[in-house]
């Protein structure tokens, strides 16, 4: 180290500068070198600083900026017990909002020292707080094993919190529902055990292949367009002459490949023997695709664009005209929201029972009005988490849900014992 150092000069460290003055008062071992300037809360390096020195200095000083949540969220949830009173003072958190500091004394207490993994950033450690300890560990060792960034993990803590959701809702009593308008069956939508000629309306979203986690895993998306083919010949049979289909998919999927999901659907639909009606657009303002339109950030090289729809596509058995002569039941209101798009809501955030991929029931709810009659028989052959259902059962329809997954068919049957049902006529 240098016995006479000249005057500090203040150097500018863009990125690490608005960290490191906020922690370091004196580094000891960089303190020959460098000095805070408080009046300007700035981090002055000499300028004779060598470069190692400075390379080193600045690495342990960012070192230290990651550890300052710990640091703090530590001396606020445990300072006090060690030191008294006092400890509370020590920081000036006017830098901090109220929740981020209450967010750091949440993470201290919920992961101690000895859990804690260097090699992962804090702010991973605090994606995993509110699940059990078993499921941080297993979440931490995979984020230090792969690398993962906080959005994965994010999602991962989404999968898992809904997995522990239906674990424990798979393990409560299923109610005895006599309901004469709705039956609900497991059975598998390329062959339903219903007569043809019976249907309305079929509201449905069918597994995307996009790795989701149904009970019996999801379709390989290479089969995908397969899939359709051989369940929306099924879904015509059942269909009433004039019935309408409306089939809701994503506008495109990245999984397994690039895919135009909603033209393989339409393809599909057709080839089926469907007539295509239009589609309505739903902005969900959600993706299943990652939430920004990343790839190559501000430059034209290989960008990623991300849409923020899904897509509702129309059909008809034949002609499009009413399959039955029952009562219609649209509002003015409705009739102008349905048939202006796109329409803007919200994708279904807190899913019945943890469902994954279940829509909305403001969905199913403007469809019925729109494209069925009251008492009008309405089948969802991927029923899910029931929310064609609770929709159809609401609005006085005659309903009938099928789901390969008998968990799915149980979960709706404990659903549909919460919600109040309209009488069909
Ligand atoms: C996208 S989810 C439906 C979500 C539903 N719209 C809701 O709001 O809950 C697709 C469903 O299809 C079911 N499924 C997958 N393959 C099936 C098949 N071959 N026949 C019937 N159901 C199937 C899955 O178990 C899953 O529940």
């Amino acid at each position: 180290m240098n016995d006479n150092p000249t005057p500090p000069v203040r150097h500018t460290l863009p990125a690490a500068e608005e960290q490191v003055r906020a922690i370091v008062t004196q580094s000891p071992n960089g303190a020959a070198w460098y000095t805070v300037d408080s009046t300007h809360l700035a981090l002055k390096f000499r300028e004779d600083t060598p470069f190692e020195v400075w390379q080193a200095e600045t690495r342990t000083l960012l070192e230290v900026a990651r550890g300052i949540q710990w640091l703090v969220g530590d001396a606020l949830a445990f300072g006090e017990d060690h030191w008294g009173e006092d400890a509370a003072q020590v920081f000036n958190l006017e830098e901090y909002t109220f929740d981020a500091v209450e967010k750091m004394i949440r993470t201290s207490k919920a992961i101690p020292p000895h859990r804690r993994r260097p090699a992962v950033g804090y702010s991973v450690h605090q994606e995993v707080v509110g699940l059990p300890v078993a499921q941080q560990e297993e979440i931490l060792a995979h984020a230090a094993v792969s690398q993962s960034t906080k959005d994965e993990v994010r999602s991962l803590v989404r999968t898992t919190r809904r997995r522990l959701i239906r674990e424990s809702a798979a393990r409560q009593p299923v109610p005895d529902l006599a309901l004469p308008a709705c039956t609900l069956q497991v059975a598998d939508a390329r062959n339903l055990p219903l007569e043809s000629n019976t249907v309305d309306l079929i509201i449905t979203s069918p597994p995307y292949g996009l790795d989701v986690a149904y009970t019996h895993g999801d379709i390989t998306a290479i089969d995908w367009v397969l899939f359709m083919l051989a369940w929306l010949p099924e879904a015509l049979r059942v269909t009433k002459p004039h019935g309408r289909l409306a089939l809701n998919t994503p506008l495109d999927t990245t999984k397994g490949g690039l895919r135009p999901t909603y033209a393989d659907a339409v393809y599909a639909a057709t080839e089926a023997g469907w007539t295509y009606q239009s589609t309505i657009v739903w902005h969900d303002n959600s993706t299943t695709k990652g939430n920004r339109a990343l790839g190559s950030v501000d430059s034209a090289s290989r960008p990623f664009h991300v849409s923020q729809v899904e897509m509702i596509a129309l059909f008809s058995k034949g002609e499009w005209g009413p399959s039955s002569s029952n009562p219609d039941d649209i509002s003015p209101a409705d009739w102008q929201l349905a048939g202006r798009g796109p329409w803007t809501l919200p994708g279904e955030t807190h899913a019945w029972e943890g469902f994954p991929a279940a829509f909305p029931v403001e969905i199913p709810r403007r469809l019925l009005h729109y494209l069925s009659r009251v008492g009008d028989h309405v089948l969802d052959p991927f029923s899910g988490s029931g929310t064609t259902a609770v929709a159809a059962l609401k609005t006085g329809r005659r309903f009938t849900g099928f789901d390969l997954d008998p968990e799915a068919i149980n979960s709706t049957q404990r659903r549909l014992a919460t919600v109040s049902i309209l009488k069909v006529p």
